[in-house]
């Protein structure tokens, strides 16, 4: 199984869209969604197709898509870009199929350490709902630091809330992924294609 992310293209908009705009009652709540704050299908579409046309230092936010072999099946976005300096990570694995089998960490990794290259960054903070807990376990599980917890939104879509936030520190994203790919490598499972250099 091929595992990796690249920039959202255009053949993966319906995917992100029908995610966001096909989820549950139960989710928007878990996830702590504001119902009144999701743009329209045509809004998204629309800010989808700046963001690919935009320069890397003119965008506020970005969106790569996570992949298994090939096919775009989930992304993590990235919001509040400071070039050269911070952005906020979220992770969505959009089958709920797939979801559950220790795939998100490794690609949520590989999102990770691409946004820090791409946009030259020294922080990534990550801040889902305190009591959401796949990603707080997933985020856990890596070994990223709980740095505080805060009342807020975690992105321009989301109620306010009770949030955790997590430092997704560079080098524990890589290790994560160096350990993974050579546990794979001695099982003799095939590789998950990774480029850790700058
Ligand atoms: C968060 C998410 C990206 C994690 O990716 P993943 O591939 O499921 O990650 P993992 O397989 O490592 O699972 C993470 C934890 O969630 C639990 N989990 C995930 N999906 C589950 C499901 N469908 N049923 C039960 N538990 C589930 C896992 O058991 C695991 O907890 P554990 O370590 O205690 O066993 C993915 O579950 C997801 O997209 N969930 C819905 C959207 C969401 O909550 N996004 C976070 C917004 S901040």
């Amino acid at each position: 199984m091929d595992l990796s992310v690249r920039p959202l293209a255009a053949e993966d908009f319906d995917g992100f869209i029908n995610y966001w705009l096909g989820l549950s009652k139960a989710e928007i709540e878990r996830l702590g969604i504001a119902i009144d704050r999701l743009p329209s299908a045509a809004r998204m579409r629309c800010d989808l197709e700046a963001m690919l046309v935009a320069p890397d230092d003119g965008v506020r936010s970005f969106v790569l898509a996570w992949c298994i072999n090939g096919e775009a099946i989930g992304h993590s976005s990235l919001k509040d870009i400071v070039p050269g300096d911070f952005g906020s990570i979220h992770l969505h694995m959009w089958r709920s199929d797939l979801r559950g089998k220790g795939h998100g960490p490794y690609l949520f990794c590989l999102a990770a350490v691409e946004f820090y290259k791409r946009f030259k960054l020294k922080r990534i903070v990550c801040e889902p709902k305190a009591d959401n807990p796949p990603p707080n376990r997933l985020l856990q599980r890596i070994g990223f630091p709980l740095i505080s917890t805060r009342i807020g939104r975690s992105s321009e879509l989301s109620t306010i809330c009770k949030l955790n936030r997590y430092d997704i520190e560079r080098e524990i994203a890589e290790d994560y992924l160096l350990t993974r790919a050579s546990h794979k490598n001695e099982a003799g499972k095939g590789s998950q294609q990774i480029a850790l250099s700058s």
